[in-house]
């Protein structure tokens, strides 16, 4: 079972994994030293759905690499950048937590398209605790009916020793946001500096792995020579961009059902402006709790009164389907507990008064009331957004959403999908993830080009279902079943502390 926080992202711990250092970042805003990447235009691919793999605790998608294709199943991740597929050198090198038998990728006189310099960069990334070594090439790379040639952006996993990872993993495939300039990077990596140790990981990364255990792989020199000795050099460039792709959508189903990733998806009907440099991000104007189908109450934070001056919004959102749950600064998670336990009456009139713990206790013995009202009867978190021209969006996330249930011999056990992660910024304050909750209420649209995102409530309908209209609204009320139902594979959401 892979506990997947993946990728996420969060943490700028793409821009640390690339290598920069503090120092490097410093150096490289004074001169400009990335591209700012031109916008796609005219596009030309064509629009196609890629059914998603529901995994419980991710999603994957068909990721075919080559020529003729070898094809993988790798995690959709709408938070790291990179196309990663795990390489038959891993498999075939003891201590790098790739097993023989594992599903991997080999270039060497099996694609036709497949470029590989003699002394070949190795990369390391790392994601949360987590550091994995890829080998840079260049291939083709498909998904659903898009293709496109990916000059050095093919990252061949060498080495997984660290990550918390199942057998089967096969690769990541990142669609993240297009990086616009490198102030971006510079000060995003910077905030990280400061929060979360990540400079304790660039070293780690720097002195443990690959290179360490393998030094046939990495000559002198060879190792994280992009990321330290060519930092002129444009990031890397994503797979949705190399494939001229301009907007995308996603969305996922419960109890074992696939998702959907379609492909050149036609302009949102409301659009929200994406205000993210590393990741795609909305502004985030006040969470608040109210009852399912009701209006939000008050915001508990992230109101426009907690906008200190110079900021660009209160709060962020990271819309990142690479991450299971939804997590928070500690002390907001706990207070929207704590709220979410006032406004639910089975949990308020608890004696001693509501609280975060207890509301996770009450969920956790659900099967005691769960045959009563259902997870109805749980509060919902209704979050606000900046959608442009100074106008606020409100959208619902009912507890169908982010309460996982188990049935385990026929008893129920519940518990919020929420999670604690320390993640502030300047413009933005404190960083919100909404992982995949987010995904099984909304489809959640990206636009790389017009740097917008979308919510749209809405059925996930899976690719087969390939009607012009990909969305079908829900009427009004419609109850939706619980995430996990009995007889289906029982899944742990994934737990914060343990990252990809
Ligand atoms: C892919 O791009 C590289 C340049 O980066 C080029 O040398 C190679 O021929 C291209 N491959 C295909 C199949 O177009
Ligand atoms: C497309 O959707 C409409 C409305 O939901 C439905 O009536 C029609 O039968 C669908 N067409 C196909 C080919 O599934």
């Amino acid at each position: 079972m892979w506990r997947w926080h993946v990728c996420c992202a969060v943490l700028a711990s793409m821009t640390l994994a690339r290598g920069w250092t503090p120092d490097e970042c410093t150096k490289s805003t004074s001169s400009s030293m990335f591209q700012v990447r031109s916008s796609i235009s005219n596009s030309k691919a064509s629009p196609t759905c890629a059914p998603l793999k529901n995994e419980g605790t991710y999603f994957t998608v068909e990721t075919c690499v080559g020529t003729p294709p070898q094809c993988f199943d790798t995690v959709a991740d709408t938070g790291s950048d990179n196309v990663i597929v795990s390489s038959c050198v891993c498999n075939e090198l003891a201590g790098t937590g790739c097993g023989l038998h594992d599903k991997c990728f080999r270039g060497t006189s099996k694609s036709s398209t497949f470029l590989i310099s003699e002394q070949p960069i190795i990369e390391s990334i790392t994601f949360g605790s987590g550091t994995v070594d890829t080998a840079v090439a260049t291939d083709m790379v498909s998904v659903g009916s898009a293709t496109a040639n990916m000059s050095e952006g093919v990252l061949l996993l060498l080495n997984r020793a660290e990550l918390d990872v199942s057998a089967d993993f096969q690769g990541i495939l990142g669609l993240g946001v297009p990086k616009r300039s490198a102030a971006a990077y510079t000060s995003s990596a910077v905030v990280m500096e400061q929060t979360s140790g990540g400079s304790d990981e660039v070293s780690r990364a720097l002195s443990s792995g690959t290179c360490m255990l393998f030094p046939q792989l990495c000559k002198e020199g060879a190792r994280h020579s992009r990321a330290l000795g060519a930092t002129e050099e444009a990031p890397s460039e994503l797979f949705l961009e190399a494939a001229q792709i301009q907007r995308f959508s996603m969305c996922f189903q419960d109890s074992a059902q696939p998702g959907a990733l379609r492909l050149q998806v036609p302009p949102f009907r409301e659009p929200i402006p994406q205000i993210g440099q590393l990741h795609w991000g909305v502004s985030f104007m006040g969470l608040s709790v109210g009852l399912r189908g009701g209006s939000a109450g008050s915001a508990l934070f992230c109101g426009p009164g907690s906008m200190a001056e110079g900021m660009q919004s209160p709060c962020g959102i990271i819309p990142d389907s690479g991450t299971t749950l939804i997590t928070g600064p500690p002390h907001q998670v706990s207070m929207l507990q704590a709220e979410l336990c006032k406004e639910w009456p089975r949990c308020n009139r608890l004696s001693g008064g509501p609280s975060s713990a207890k509301f996770e206790d009450l969920l956790l013995q659900c099967s005691t009331w769960i045959s009563e009202g259902g997870l109805d009867e749980i509060p919902s978190i209704f979050f606000q957004v900046g959608a442009g021209d100074g106008k606020v969006k409100t959208f619902e996330l009912t507890s169908w959403a982010w309460v996982t249930l188990e049935i385990i011999d026929g008893q129920s056990f519940c518990s919020p999908g929420f999670g604690s992660m320390d993640y502030y910024t300047g413009e933005n304050g404190p960083v919100w993830i909404f992982g995949m909750p987010l995904f099984f209420e909304y489809t959640v649209g990206f636009d790389l080009n017009a740097n917008e995102v979308s919510f749209e409530k809405s059925a996930c309908n899976p690719c087969e279902d390939n009607n012009a209209s990909t969305f079908v609204t829900l009427p009004q009320g419609t109850r939706r079943q619980p995430r996990r139902g009995k007889g289906q594979r029982v899944v742990r959401p994934m737990d914060v502390s343990l990252p990809l």
